[in-house]
């Protein structure tokens, strides 16, 4: 396509058409097109002009084998971020950070930036969205004014280059946030797809010349995805999602994508008064008001990347009064919890046609793991039972279609974390043992859907509860 001529973009996904129509043809989303003129590169300076040569330069090409070994890092001073990114910040990495307006992106930037400041690296924080005195307020209230933290309130991305290339390279440099950033090299509107790809090049080729570490706050859409382009998601190092409810004060803080570590850490805080604090345990945190004698709770012994987390599940079966019977799952996902009802029905002779079924990750928690089935169903059968599970035991197990318990991986790691917080017990797949001596934990193993309904079943009943299993 010849350059400026106009095209059409879709502002969710990126594609490119050359006229309008109303419905993306990629994404299925409606009216997302905008015109735009096509984008010719970003010029960044110190880079050679494109278009300028003719011929292509020879480079050299290298072997795997090389001098630079491992990808030095600079720790950000805060343990959970730090774990979250694989141990520090790799310099000339690019990450994206999302999260929902408010979560606290901004309060956790500051605070990072802060502390490296306070550690005696360069650090700049460009902010698109506020004015410099609010950016003030806010380390005032956070205790961090002190900090040598470069401050400014810009919004196009070649001073951004032009003013960060000036002096000392920056160590870190926060940029807050991308949607409000534009180039001058691209004729679209701020906020759109071409403008925030434009000003991520730019930014991103920043980063990889000078080896400054830079972080883009990206906004998230109401389903949760980065808003604006996925494409740069593809473009960044690392992408990592801010979470949480504002209900709660827990934030977690997940590593999406991470070309330089693991993606399955979480980082836990709980916003306070004074900002983020960071949660050495946070199993303590998500059991903290548990209420023991109820029925339809279990305590899932999870893990998040190498760390183990015990979470509570709730469930709530309820007689139906709908002729479709509502499911409703909250921290879990809605597909598992239907396998996990199929299962129950077909291979534990439960009844759930006539029931709404409710599911909750209590503490805002979002679970993502297989082996959460087990506690998933055990809570279901204890609130369809009217029967309270021990309050000491943990359960993990992942549940077959054919209704079989699996075992699953990190096994010691959980048992372990589970004694730690005080639990005596566990129902746990086949074949599982208690290798730790030290752990006094009594391990049930159950291999399939009908052994743990028949044990929950021989529960002894607590007054008050409603006799869900006892009527079939
Ligand atoms: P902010 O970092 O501005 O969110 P984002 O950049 O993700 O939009 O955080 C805003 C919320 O955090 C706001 O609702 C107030 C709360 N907050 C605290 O509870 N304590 C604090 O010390 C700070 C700075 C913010
Ligand atoms: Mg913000």
């Amino acid at each position: 396509m010849a350059r400026g001529t106009p095209q059409f973009i879709c502002q969710s996904c990126g594609a490119v058409y050359n006229r309008w129509q109303g419905k993306c043809d990629a994404c299925g989303a409606w009216n997302t097109l905008a015109q735009e003129a096509s984008a010719p590169p970003v010029p960044v300076p110190g880079a050679s002009r494109a278009g300028a040569r003719s011929k292509g330069r020879v480079f050299p090409l290298e072997g795997l084998q090389g001098a630079s070994l491992d990808a030095p890092r600079v720790a950000s001073g805060i343990g959970e971020l730090d774990r979250v990114t694989g141990g520090g910040f790799v310099p000339g990495s690019v990450i994206l950070i999302g999260g929902d307006p408010g979560i606290g992106k901004s309060t956790l930037l500051t605070q990072a930036s802060a502390v490296m400041a306070r550690a005696g690296h360069r650090v700049a924080y460009i902010s698109g969205e506020e004015a410099v005195a609010q950016v003030r307020l806010r380390a005032e209230r956070l205790g961090l004014s002190d900090a040598a933290v470069e401050l400014a309130a810009e919004t196009n991305v070649e001073d951004i280059v032009a003013t960060l290339s000036h002096g000392p390279t920056p160590r870190l440099a926060i940029i807050d946030s991308i949607q409000t950033m534009w180039t001058g090299s691209v004729e679209a509107a701020p906020g759109t797809v071409t403008q925030v790809r434009g000003s991520a090049q730019a930014l991103i080729r920043f980063a990889k010349t000078t080896g400054t570490t830079v972080i883009l706050v990206g906004h998230v859409t109401k389903d949760g995805q980065i808003a604006g382009p996925r494409v740069v998601e593809h473009m960044v190092d690392a992408v990592v999602s801010f979470e949480g409810d504002s209900g709660y004060h827990f934030r977690i803080l997940r590593a999406v994508k991470n070309r330089f570590g693991p993606t399955d850490e979480i980082g836990v805080f709980e916003m306070t008064g004074r900002g983020l604090a960071e949660v050495a345990n946070p199993s303590a945190l998500f059991l903290a008001g548990r209420d023991l004698s109820a029925a339809g709770t279990a305590v899932f012994a999870g893990m998040e990347g190498t760390r183990p987390l015990l979470v509570e599940i709730q469930a709530l079966v309820a007689p139906t009064s709908l002729g479709t019977p509502r499911r409703a799952v909250v921290g879990w996902d809605p597909s598992r919890l239907s396998m996990v009802l199929a299962v129950l029905e077909a291979h534990g002779g439960l009844k759930l046609g006539q029931h709404d079924v409710y599911l909750n990750v209590a503490g805002g928690l979002r679970i993502t793991e297989p082996a959460a089935d087990l506690a998933a169903a055990a809570a279901l059968v204890s609130s369809l039972a009217g029967l309270p599970l021990p309050a000491d035991c943990v359960y993990f197990g992942e549940i077959g279609l054919s209704g079989a318990i699996r075992p699953v991986a990190q096994t010691p790691a959980r048992l372990k974390e589970a004694a730690k917080l005080g639990f005596n017990r566990t129902v746990a797949p086949p074949a599982v043992r208690n290798q730790d001596e030290t752990a006094p934990l009594v391990v049930t193993t159950t291999g399939h859907i009908a052994d743990l309904v028949a044990r929950i079943a021989a529960q002894p009943r607590v007054e008050g509860n409603r006799p869900g299993l006892a009527r079939r």
